[in-house]
Order: structure tokens, then C-alpha cells, then sequence
């Protein structure tokens, strides 16, 4: 038995037929869509490596079963971008060669926790 579902993804609509319905948004966006910028990290809800944005709101989507979204609009790291114009956060990433987010990579001297600080760093 499948289950459909259809979700909007960086903006294209995605029909999907789900094998398994305790797929997770993480591995389907990883496993399926090949939207790897989502990364897996401790795949139980503490490091914040596979946050995305489900309807605007920031998600643990390790944590997030993918049919349970049906119908949401999602966006990943991939959709940010504008063409070839970065998110102000990516270009400071690259400016400040930066290796992950704050979330992930402390700094003592300057700890930077939101995206809005990041890229202003
Ligand atoms: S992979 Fe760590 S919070 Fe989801």
C-alpha cells in the first residue's frame, strides 16, 4: 500500500508516493529529492542539522514524519538562494569561511546563534 502525499518543495510542487508511512521530511527530502543540503546529524532532535522550514516555521525535520506535512510548503537550504544571488547568510558562510551555523560550530570569542548574526559577522 502507498501513500500519496504532495508537498511544495523550494517552491515546485512534488507528488509523492509514500512506500512507508513512517518516512521521515529528513530522509525523504535526503533519500528521495536529493535535497541534501538537509543534513542528518544526531537524528533524534538535539543538533539542529536538519532544520528546514515547513509553512515558515523552523522544524526538526529528523523529528517530523513526511506524511503528516501533506500539502505544506517546505523550503531547505537548496531554496534559499535566489539564482545565482546568494542568501545573505550563505555569503557570509563563504566571506567568513564559515564550516556550519552557529548552532553547530561555537565560537568563544564571538558566538553567533542566529542567522541574522551570522550574517552580519
Ligand atoms: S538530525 Fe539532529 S536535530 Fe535532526
Amino acid at each position: 500500500m502507498n501513500f500519496p502525499i504532495s508537498l511544495t518543495v523550494n517552491g515546485v510542487r512534488r507528488d509523492i508516493e509514500l512506500e512507508d508511512p513512517r518516512v521521515t521530511l529528513l530522509d525523504l527530502l535526503r533519500e528521495r529529492l536529493q535535497l541534501t543540503g538537509t543534513k542528518k546529524g544526531c537524528d533524534r532532535g538535539q543538533c539542529g542539522a536538519c532544520t528546514v522550514l515547513v509553512n515558515g516555521q523552523r522544524i526538526n525535520s529528523c523529528l517530523a514524519l513526511a506524511i503528516s506535512h501533506d500539502g505544506a510548503d517546505v523550503m531547505t537550504i537548496e531554496g534559499v538562494a535566489r539564482g545565482d544571488q546568494l542568501h545573505p547568510v550563505q555569503a557570509a558562510f563563504i566571506a567568513h569561511d564559515g564550516m556550519q551555523c552557529g548552532f553547530c560550530t561555537s565560537r568563544k570569542d564571538r558566538p553567533v546563534t542566529t542567522p541574522s548574526a551570522c550574517a552580519k559577522a
